[in-house]
């Protein structure tokens, strides 16, 4: 099958009236992994949330795209059923529901289990989730390789998750849906030294399994020794402000950013 696109074409958003974003121009193909670096308050969340759909974020000009098929009027769960994941910067809690029913209900709409339940496929009780043997044996997979204890998993949602535990999350989820797109907005924050090394092996081997395209959003050259970009973005002023390889993560390191604010005209 032909690798799928990701497009962002010229993407102006608003949020709460003020333009954040200013004319984002990108294209992921998958396999392939982008790091998008910048200050704070430059707009990589705001565009991280725009892609998935937050209702927050207004487009007022371009257009965002999966094979040349708008994502724009899409609800945030039609574009991750188009292969769309969101790893949050800072994940919400969902104080009553636990992990574990979390991730059963996600994984399984996103496979298609309800619609069958509309149809009343078998006429089973619970025919919109995956059977739960087989659910169980690939999330306990997916436990191991993240090395998470499964009484974590009747945790109510992110409340009370430490920072490094929410991220974890973030990532058995993302293992379970599959995507072939994943924007990781700061996922290495808050993670130990060892948390690190563990999560970036699971990013790397969703990547080949799945032929990920990867859209990470980091301050730290430490994320990107074990996660390797082919392309960095500087981003600066809600646009990106200068590609390149990564050799660009060197010149920031020994730079910072003040030559992009020298350089950048509003
Ligand atoms: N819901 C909102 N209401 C008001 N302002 C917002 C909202 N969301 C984002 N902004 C503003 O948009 C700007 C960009 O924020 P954003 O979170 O996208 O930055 P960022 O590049 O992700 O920063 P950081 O590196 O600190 O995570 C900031 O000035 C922020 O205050
Ligand atoms: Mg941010």
């Amino acid at each position: 099958m032909e690798p799928a696109t990701l497009e962002i074409r010229d993407l102006h958003v608003n949020v709460e009236g003020k333009e954040i974003l200013k004319g984002v121009n990108l294209v992921v193909k998958q396999g392939e992994t982008h790091a998008l670096m910048g200050p704070n308050g430059s707009g990589k969340s705001t565009l991280a949330y725009t892609l998935m759909g937050h209702p927050h974020y207004q487009v007022t000009q371009g257009d965002v795209l999966i094979n040349g098929e708008s994502l724009l009027t899409l609800s945030p769960d039609a574009r991750a059923r188009r292969g769309l994941f969101l790893a949050m910067q800072y994940p919400i809690s969902v104080p009553g529901v636990t992990l574990h029913s979390f991730l059963h209900a996600a994984t399984s709409a996103m496979r298609g289990y309800g619609d069958k339940a509309q149809t009343g496929a078998r006429g089973r009780l619970n025919a919109h989730l995956i059977p739960m043997r087989e659910f169980r044996k690939e999330l306990n997979e997916n436990l191991d390789r993240l090395k998470m204890e499964p009484p974590f998993l009747q945790r109510y949602l992110n409340e009370g998750f430490s920072g490094g535990e929410k991220k974890r999350a973030e990532v058995l989820q993302m293992a379970l849906l599959k995507p072939k797109f994943a924007i990781l907005d700061e996922t290495d924050s808050g993670l130990d030294i060892d948390a690190i090394r563990i999560v970036s092996e699971n990013i790397n081997r969703l990547q080949q399994d799945l032929n990920m395209g990867i859209l990470m959003i980091t301050h730290y050259q430490r994320l990107l020794n074990y996660i390797y970009p082919q392309f960095v973005h500087i981003f600066y002023g809600g646009r990106i402000f200068q590609s390149g390889d990564a050799s660009l993560v060197d010149v920031l390191e020994e730079k910072g950013y003040d030559w992009v604010k020298e350089l950048a005209t509003d």
